[in-house]
């Protein structure tokens, strides 16, 4: 089985192959691995694949081991289009990998191969593209905070809670990120809005309600401009929408709010009622949390609420806090 599988790689390939046994010993390197690995194919075939790539260890960014044949040994279960970043001998090298499972004799799981394609070059290009729509959004939350500092702590203090909530729901790694920023620039729109309606102590009038309204399509129209950023516009035009229908700007309701808006919903809601305003103390996390229960299928999408609420439950339980 092994020979026959062997003898269908093209060894001239522009792409990379590696086949392991059980003991994760390497049984077959192609020229192409062993080159991007920097390993002498005599040397590489035969050693074990532990020694040579830094499997044990995640990578920061992806949260996955760095070896994707490790991984389908282990569990058993093929891997489609998975990006492995490789470290060897201090070499660093992104690819897109694919594993099989091959049966030996008795259909017992005795190999796991791989194919390789780099895409190293693509990789940089992106992180590149990230770190300048991170500095852009660093600006504006640097811009809110001149104007009004409880709107910066306020959004850094929504942005994690965001970061948790979709950890929470097992999102994607580059989704968490997003939603990391739309957290960041949710409020972005007050920019726009005069400063003594923004930081008016007392009640608002129904005209100056009116006015602090119009800072989520502001803040929509502002992001709207940047290249990439349409998901995190439309979040941000829709937060203070309301899961009834009764929100604004558009009067959108249930699904047809964009799932961003509707966790931000619960993080504002949670993150304001839990830090002091100059005209009023904290709430208590317990009042916050029971706000948010009443508020379920009302203001907030009852699927995150539920989220929301076991994830500080579970946060509770890991950091001891009372709440
Ligand atoms: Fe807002």
């Amino acid at each position: 089985m092994r020979e026959k599988i062997l003898e269908v790689i093209d060894s001239g390939s522009s792409q990379g192959w590696l086949m392991i046994d059980h003991n994760y010993t390497v049984i077959y390197a192609n020229e192409s691995i062993c080159q991007w690995l920097a390993q002498e194919q005599v040397d590489f075939i035969g050693s074990s694949l532990c020694d040579v790539i830094q499997q044990q260890k995640k990578h920061p960014i992806s949260g996955q081991l760095h070896s994707p044949l490790i991984e389908t040994m282990k569990v058993g279960k093929e891997l489609i289009r998975r990006e492995c970043y490789l470290s060897v001998q201090g070499r660093n090298k992104w690819f897109l990998t694919n594993t099989y499972l091959i049966a030996g004799e008795a259909g017992k799981l005795e190999y796991v191969l791989a194919d390789y394609v780099d895409i190293d070059r693509y990789k940089k290009i992106e992180a590149n593209l990230d770190n300048i729509n991170l500095s852009i959004i660093r600006s504006f939350a640097e811009a809110i905070g001149a104007r009004d500092s409880y709107t910066k702590e306020h959004s850094e203090g929504v942005a994690e809670l965001m970061l948790e909530l979709a950890q929470y729901m097992r999102m994607g790694q580059h989704i968490v990120g997003r939603v990391y920023l739309a957290g960041l620039v949710h409020d972005i729109g007050k920019i726009g809005i005069p400063e003594h309606i923004l930081n008016k102590p007392g009640r608002l009038t129904a005209e100056e309600f009116a006015i602090i309204q119009q800072h989520s399509a502001i803040g929509a129209s502002i992001l709207a401009n940047i290249n990439g950023f349409e998901d995190i516009a439309r979040a941000v035009r829709h937060h203070h929408e309301r899961f009834d229908g009764s929100g604004y700007p558009e009067g959108l309701s249930g699904l047809e709010i964009p799932l961003f808006s509707r966790m931000l919903a619960v993080c504002d809601t949670f993150d304001a009622m839990t830090s002091a305003r100059c005209y009023r103390q904290s709430y208590p996390p317990g009042e916050a949390f029971a706000e948010i229960r009443r508020c379920s299928g009302s203001q907030f999408d009852p699927a995150i609420s539920k989220a929301f609420i076991e994830m500080m439950y579970y946060r509770q339980a890991d950091k001891k806090l009372k709440l």
